[in-house]
């Protein structure tokens, strides 16, 4: 059998949370294998943010996460924050903008992002290993890991796990970091698709998905969470940002009560416009605050005997402006891994050190990025996790 390779460390995944990793650990002179089975490092950054790469956001802060110990990531989120990745994207002169709600993207493209982090491995001296599948992991008495691969075994002191979560496995995502963890004894909380579209119920369908396409401004509620973002209507249910980020609060079964016109008084509204108009047609008032196609909708649930604004009452009117502003869906469910963004869950932080994201109970082994049960709302807080979870590991293999 021919001898395996040894280095200081083996990073398993070259996405935004490993390259960032055996970054900082090159830096420090440790030497760094970093093995991906893709072809290209950083997949989903290439595709992130519509290309752009939403790879930071301003107002990232310990309370943008959701994770069973919302203390965990204080520490990374701290020794290595948003302001830290603007320098290091500001020094790479790559030209960004505020797009929303303190959301960074690149001008150009997200592949500006993958060039500097490839030009920053190449100058910390990172082997990167593509193309190349994991077969085993394993730890011999003396502590050091050895992982079988396609091209070889290689061993090294640390084994960084960075291979993220399971959304979209058409681009390579795999749940071995999961079962690496259970592998070494790391319980795995239960992971579900998050930031991810809802789909109707099978008796919803019908009436609302001629409404595909039609976005508005909107509160949505679910579980002590809230978000003031859009909503779009699609083919198969509701996405965009409200929805989205509302995705990883919900459980199946749960009602998601939707404000449709938030700050409007949609009463008051119906109310005056009996007083000015009161042959008109409800759709009248209500197209002027909500998409024509919205209000059309709504109010194909009044009876003919409310065809005209005179026709309702002020319980009427109020019991109108109840739907708008506390509409309540139950989805069918949701699309799944196919097209969610992040994986909420994952290796329990219980058995994790904060400030380096090493076991407690493994010397050696390490856990970043995506595949940590620390998961960020919609907005770039995603990327600064996996860059601060990253430099957290870099600087302590
Ligand atoms: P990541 O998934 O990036 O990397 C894991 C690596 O491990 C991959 O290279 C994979 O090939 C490799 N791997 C997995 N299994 C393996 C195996 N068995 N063998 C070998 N290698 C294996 N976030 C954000 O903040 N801003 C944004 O704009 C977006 N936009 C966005 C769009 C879309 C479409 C998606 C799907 C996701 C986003 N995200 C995002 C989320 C963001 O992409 C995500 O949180 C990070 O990429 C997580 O980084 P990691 O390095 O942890 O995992």
């Amino acid at each position: 059998m021919p001898q395996a390779d040894m280095t200081d460390v083996i990073v398993l995944g070259a996405g935004a949370a490993g390259m960032m990793c055996a970054i900082e650990a090159g830096k420090r002179g440790r030497r760094v294998t970093l093995i991906d089975h893709a072809s290209a490092p950083g997949e989903k950054i290439r595709i992130s943010g519509g290309g752009r790469c939403n790879f930071t956001n301003i107002h990232c802060s310990p309370k943008t996460f959701l994770s069973g110990n919302p203390h965990f990531a204080i520490s990374a989120l701290k020794a290595y924050t948003q302001r830290d990745f603007i320098a290091l994207v500001e020094r790479h002169g790559i030209a960004f903008h505020e797009k929303a709600l303190g959301q960074l993207f690149c001008d150009g493209s997200a592949r500006e992002i993958i060039s500097m982090l490839t030009r920053e491995m190449a100058d910390a001296g990172v082997r990167l290993m593509l193309s190349t599948s994991i077969h085993s992991t394993s730890r011999d008495d003396a502590g050091i890991y050895e992982v079988e691969t396609s091209d070889g075994r290689h061993r090294a002191a640390s084994l960084v796990v960075a291979t993220g979560g399971k959304s979209i496995p058409k681009m390579g995502a795999t749940g071995l970091g999961y079962d690496i963890a259970r592998q070494f004894g790391h319980r795995v909380t239960e992971v579900r698709p998050a930031l991810v579209p809802f789909t109707w119920p099978d008796h919803l369908a019908p009436k609302w998905k001629d409404l595909s396409g039609v976005s508005l401004p909107v509160t949505a509620r679910c579980n002590g969470a809230s978000f003031d973002e859009a909503m779009l209507f699609t083919h198969r249910g509701v996405s965009g940002p409200a929805m989205l980020q509302i995705s990883s609060y919900w459980r199946e079964g749960d009602s998601i009560e939707i404000d449709l016109a938030p700050g409007v008084d949609v009463a008051g509204e119906l109310i005056s416009g009996r007083g000015e108009r009161p042959k008109a047609a409800p759709v009248s008032v209500l197209g002027e605050i909500l998409p024509r196609r919205l209000a059309q909708q709504l109010c194909t649930d009044l009876s003919p005997a409310q065809a005209r604004l005179a026709d309702l009452g002020n319980a009427a009117m109020k019991a109108i402006a109840g739907t708008v502003h506390a509409h309540h869906l139950v989805p069918g469910g949701t699309e799944g891994y196919r097209t969610a963004e992040v994986t909420l869950g994952g290796i329990d932080t219980a058995g994790l050190r904060q400030k380096s994201m090493e076991s407690t109970s493994v010397a050696g082994l390490f856990f970043i990025g995506e595949v940590v049960d620390v998961t960020g709302h919609l907005g770039g807080h995603n990327f600064q996790w996996a860059w601060s979870s990253g430099v957290a590991a870099g600087r302590h293999v």
